[in-house]
């Protein structure tokens, strides 16, 4: 055979376009889904996830592609819907780009891949380079939104809101100065305070996180990178010289209050919750990775379940790392954000790599120090777990906790409620999905109105 009749080798396609990775191709919508189990009746409401799912089939990131939402509708013991729905940014639209001519932004283009969020009777699909963009309980896209012309930056994907005071928190981060912003709506989600935050350099600020007194801030070592933007890709890599730091600013205080306490290096993408504790102390609980991207936003090293406690008083923080399995997804009641939490749970992703597939959730109890897991068996690959209570009045983990759940035998995915007490047992409810749910970020429990 000629030589030129071999076929050329084709590059193995990147983790997060193979498997369960892979975008889906088509919007469905399917009413009255199968159900086995018993949903609870209390639940009444959208579980809703969004991720990433390029249009054109291919990204040259797994956090670049188009936004998708994937959402399930339960009622009276029913699973009334399911339907998904590509976020109609102006990207996905227009195929608008973000950057503009001389390396200007425009906020009203981006991915809108990331979270989704209810805060003032809007839905929002976040992704932290851009403006939110709203979209109705159907998950039809109603156009982006920058508070009435308030907003200048963009806005984080992990806002968050006081249970309190039902205030919105939020921050952006970008290449370009300001390289961090604070930000403040009300519960009525009129934007309130802006806050330029001072930091050495343009790094990726994923997530922060409040407390009763405070707003806090990771500043660390992932800078952002020119030559790695010119060449398309996330631009952002490791330092060894920028150090990492954690800063703590009074709650409608200002950025002149922040104060900054150097941390080992390393890189944070989720936070579990935090609080101030009797001492006056600021409890954090991360996912931290000793190391992220070396090489330029790719390659990783097991994150794992840390505790930092930033003690204002004596200058310090100090750090535990409270499991030593790789998790990622941490969340927890989130009648409990900014207050003391004793219960949290995340995803088991075992190797910690990009394309880990675990095949459990873990329910931790961080008063008693215990933890539990949920495995789901062999080739059935849950995703972000989300607990929803009872009632307003139901104890910290009384309630369930949901999920989507890839079955790689049958190349589809199920809905799974779990009970949060009873956290190892059968689930509740297990609702068969009409297609495969890829891999994705977060998502959130929306409740009916009552
Ligand atoms: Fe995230």
């Amino acid at each position: 055979m000629n030589t030129s009749d071999v076929p050329p080798q084709a590059e193995p396609l990147p983790f997060h376009l193979r498997g369960n990775y892979a975008p889906v191709t088509n919007e469905v919508t399917a009413f009255d889904l199968p159900v086995q189990g018993a949903i609870p009746r209390e639940l009444r409401g959208r579980y809703v996830r969004n991720g990433p799912n390029p249009k054109t089939g291919q990204s040259p990131h797994w956090f670049l592609g188009d936004g998708m939402l994937h959402g399930v509708a339960v009622a009276d013991g029913r699973a009334r819907w399911y339907r998904n729905r590509w976020v109609r940014t102006r990207a996905f639209v227009e195929d608008a780009q973000w950057l503009g001519e001389g390396g200007t932004r425009d906020l009203t283009v981006g991915k809108a891949n990331t979270h989704i969020v209810a805060h003032a009777g809007r839905l929002l699909a976040l992704v932290e380079t851009s403006f939110p963009t709203e979209v109705t309980n159907d998950l039809d896209t109603v156009g982006c939104v920058d508070f009435d012309g308030g907003l200048t930056t963009g806005m984080t994907a992990h806002p968050k809101i006081c249970p309190r005071t039902g205030e919105l928190h939020f921050f952006a981060y970008s290449f370009m100065p300001p390289f961090l912003t604070y930000h403040r709506a009300d519960a009525g989600g009129r934007l309130v305070q802006s806050e330029v935050i001072d930091v050495p350099g343009p790094t990726m600020i994923h997530d922060f996180a409040i407390t009763e007194r405070h707003v806090v801030f990771m500043d660390l070592p992932l800078v952002f990178d020119l030559e790695l933007a010119m060449a398309g890709n996330l631009p952002y890599r490791w330092s060894d010289d920028y150090g990492a730091r954690v800063g703590i600013m009074t709650r409608h205080g200002a950025a002149a209050d922040v104060r900054w306490f150097d941390v080992a290096p390393c890189y944070v993408f989720h936070v579990l919750n935090a609080y101030d504790d009797e001492q006056g102390v600021v409890v954090l609980d991360v996912v931290r990775y000793p190391k992220m991207w070396p090489l330029g936003s790719s390659g990783t090293s097991p994150g794992r379940l840390h505790r930092w406690r930033i003690d204002p008083g004596r200058g310090q923080v100090s750090e535990q790392p409270l499991d030593d399995r790789a998790i990622e997804f941490p969340r927890c009641d989130e009648r409990r954000v900014s207050l003391a939490h004793r219960y949290g749970y995340a995803v088991y992703t075992e190797q910690g790599a990009d394309d880990a597939t675990g095949t459990s959730l873990i329910k931790y109890d961080l008063r008693a120090g215990t933890s539990a897991a949920h495995e789901f068996g062999p080739g059935r690959i849950p995703a972000e777990p989300v607990f929803v209570p009872a009632s307003a009045a139901a104890g910290e983990d009384e309630g369930w906790v949901m999920a989507y759940v890839y079955d790689a035998a049958r190349g589809s995915s199920d809905f799974v409620i779990l009970d949060a007490v009873e956290f190892t047992g059968k689930p509740v409810a297990t609702i068969s999905l009409p297609q495969r749910v890829p891999f994705g970020f977060h998502g959130s429990w929306i409740p009916d109105a009552a």
